[in-house]
């Protein structure tokens, strides 16, 4: 299978038009521009958006047109080369507020009321968005073809830090212990190792941090909006936007735009594993990430998803995760905490069932 070139990321996760991800199932895509409109949406002026409070179908609001781009970038709206793209709210738009809406665990309103719009203008990672049916059963997705890295199990992943796209007020040791940390949380749960290499020509995932147009057909847009992307099994091209306020710590980072590191790490690997975007808001595979805020916990429906790609770490067992949870006793898995058990066996029965 080709790899698709989802261009996955973070600072806000994002999505993708379907039309675009099948027309990039060639690696040889990446330096050519799929669709004219998927530039555009770098453009935003996000100070605009409260002019589109409350629209809903008929509306006629200018700059509804980029909006539109935007929910096409994202995969939530088709736009094809000889659409007139107008700033009149129609039912196709409507539409693509409802997949949106739904994706994201909103009120299904079909209005760009006042908690839709705080979603788009969050942060996200650059990846679109696959959208899903509604009430679907379960809440990983993955992308297109169900790509993984097909070596057998277990296998090792090596990673490699580009010599020449790193930033200059992290030192490269801050770097890798972050994500020396993001990789074990995946590592703990799959039978899958990942070993840090310096031969990044060889290595298997390879990342760096990139300004704007960075040669693969989706330029970053500066602070915030996307914080990275990256690609799905088997390229293993991971870009951070360097133009982020990256943070290894809040205590020594005190930016309001400051972006955890280790989170976006964590989200990203989620990508070169094979999972697209959850709408399930403790999931890491959640799209979006405020600034200041650390996620960095993998939550029930990231490991679902990941252990039926590769299966289960022969030394994990879902009882040390809530342990671990209650020892520390912090809020970060409120599934596992409050008293679902229901949810937990159902759990544990479908991860004993995918791994027959
Ligand atoms: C963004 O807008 C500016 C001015 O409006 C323009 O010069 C620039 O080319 C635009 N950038 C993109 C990527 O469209
Ligand atoms: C696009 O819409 C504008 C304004 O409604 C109209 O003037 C123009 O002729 C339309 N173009 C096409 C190709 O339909
Ligand atoms: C994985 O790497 C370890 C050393 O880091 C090696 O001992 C082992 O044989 C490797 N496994 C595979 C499947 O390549
Ligand atoms: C499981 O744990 C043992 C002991 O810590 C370790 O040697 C082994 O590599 C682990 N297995 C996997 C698949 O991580
Ligand atoms: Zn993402
Ligand atoms: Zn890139």
């Amino acid at each position: 299978m080709l790899p698709s070139l989802f261009c996955t990321f973070l600072v806000i996760f994002l999505l993708h038009n379907p039309s675009c991800i099948d027309s990039r199932g060639n690696p040889g895509f990446a330096l050519t521009q799929p669709v004219e409109t998927t530039q555009d949406y770098n453009n935003y002026t996000w100070h605009n958006f409260k002019s589109f409070l409350n629209a809903g179908r008929g509306s006629h609001v200018s700059g509804m047109s980029e909006l539109k781009r935007y929910f096409h970038h994202f995969g939530y709206l088709q736009l094809r080369d000889f659409d007139n793209i107008t700033d009149i709210f129609d039912a196709r738009f409507e539409s693509a507020v409802f997949r949106y809406q739904a994706k994201v665990g909103l009120p299904i309103t079909g209005k760009l009321d006042s908690d839709t719009l705080s979603q788009i203008m969050a942060p996200r990672c650059g990846v679109p968005d696959t959208v899903q049916k509604l009430h679907a059963s379960r809440n990983y997705v993955y992308f297109p073809g169900k790509p993984r890295w097909s070596r057998h199990i277990p296998m090792n992943l090596t990673y490699a830090f580009s010599p020449e796209n790193l930033i200059s007020y992290l030192s490269l040791s801050d770097i890798k212990k972050v994500f020396k940390r993001a990789f074990a949380r995946w590592g703990s749960v799959i039978p899958v190792s990942f070993i840090e290499t310096d031969d990044y020509g060889f290595a298997d995932i390879k990342i760096g941090f990139y300004s704007g147009d960075h040669g693969d057909g989706e330029p970053f847009d500066g602070v915030l909006g996307v914080l990275a992307h990256s690609f799905s099994p088997e390229s293993g091209r991971f870009h951070l936007d360097a133009a982020e306020t990256w943070a290894v710590d809040f205590e020594s980072e005190k930016s309001k735009v400051a972006v955890d590191l280790e989170s976006v790490a964590v989200h990203e690997i989620g990508h070169l594993l094979g999972l697209a975007h959850s709408s399930v808001n403790e999931a890491v595979m959640y799209p979006s990430l405020k600034p200041g805020k650390k996620k960095v916990d993998l939550s029930v429906d990231d490991i679902q998803g990941v252990q039926a790609l590769y299966g289960s770490n022969p030394n994990f067992t879902l009882g040390s995760l809530l342990e671990s949870d209650i020892s520390t006793n912090h809020a970060l898995h409120p599934r596992l905490r409050s008293s679902k058990w229901p949810t937990l066996i159902a759990a544990l029965t479908l991860m004993l069932y995918l791994c027959m």
